[in-house]
């Protein structure tokens, strides 16, 4: 499918999901949001990607938020609306069973944050800033900024992000967990797809059942959480992943996964 604000590009496994449309500094309006979903459900679907990329085109702006220029006349049902649709795409996020890595390279602020949060993983470059300015609009975060980021780092760091809008640099969200690794501007992209391919390189059947283990297992009690995991671990056993990946290992050679 055709995309007219995005870019996707694939190579070894790799997709590299870039927003394309730097003028607005990659503003998620409602037909980037439809296109974000669209293209998140078809290369989940793809059996020839491992991993996804998700970017910014320009080198200001991973993206600047929920675009405000179309925001500012919605009534509350048009806002609760695009508060779901955006709230859908970064739950799509959650629920592929393919990683998604943020390559955070400028301004991550609102939904731009959100979408970040949204991803397995952030990676930044040197000139990110993130942050949460909903409150200097007279909102508040809508595209699950509230509770990713509060899960995140917790609900005092979550409070003065999002209560101040202030913006923090990409050392200070590095020391606050909010990004994995930090780099330089050049190198981001390289750093993420290195990431990317070590994951596109092992058993991604493992993988997927991890990320499902992981997220689902947030949102239960620690006694649930376990019970989960030793199912999933359980199913593995039954692929010829399993079996060719523990073969591999007594036989000292590479594994030849099949995702079956
Ligand atoms: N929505 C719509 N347009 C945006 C935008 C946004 N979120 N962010 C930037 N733009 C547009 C600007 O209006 C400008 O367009 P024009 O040239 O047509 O005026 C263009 O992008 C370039 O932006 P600036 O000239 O402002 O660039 P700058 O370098 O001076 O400032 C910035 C950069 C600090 C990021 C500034 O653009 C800014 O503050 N943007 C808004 C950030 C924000 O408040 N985001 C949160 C939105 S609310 C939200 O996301 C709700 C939610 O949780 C779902």
């Amino acid at each position: 499918m055709e995309f007219k604000n995005l870019l996707i590009e694939t190579a070894d496994g790799v997709a590299t999901l870039t927003i394309n449309s730097p003028r607005t500094l990659n503003a998620l309006n409602s037909e980037v949001l439809g296109e974000l979903e669209c293209a998140l459900f078809e290369l989940n679907l793809n059996d020839a990607v491992k991993a996804v990329i998700l970017t910014g085109a320009g080198e200001k702006a991973f993206v600047a938020g929920a675009d405000i220029k179309e925001m500012a006349t919605m009534t509350a049902h048009e806002g609760h609306r695009f508060g779901l649709k955006g709230q859908r795409v970064m739950m799509l996020i959650e629920k592929m069973t393919k990683p998604v890595i943020a390559a955070v390279n400028g301004y991550a602020l609102g939904g731009g944050l959100e979408l970040a949060l949204a991803c397995d993983f952030i990676y930044a470059s040197t000139r990110a800033k993130v942050g949460f300015p909903e409150v200097t609009l007279g909102i508040m975060p809508g595209f699950g900024g509230t509770q990713n980021l509060a899960r995140l780092i917790g609900p005092n760091r979550a409070n003065e992000m999002i209560f101040t809008g202030k913006m923090i640099d990409a050392e200070k969200a590095l020391a606050w967990g909010i990004v994995n690794e930090v780099f330089a501007p050049d190198e981001l992209l390289a750093k993420a797809r290195e990431a990317a391919a070590a994951i596109a390189g092992v058993g991604t059947l493992g993988v997927a059942y991890a990320k499902d283990a992981i997220a689902n297992g947030l949102n239960m009690g620690k006694e649930d959480g376990f019970r989960y995991e030793a199912s999933l671990f359980g199913v593995l056993f039954a692929t010829d992943d399993q079996k060719e990946g523990m073969a591999a290992f007594v036989e000292k050679r590479k594994a030849v996964f099949t995702e079956k």
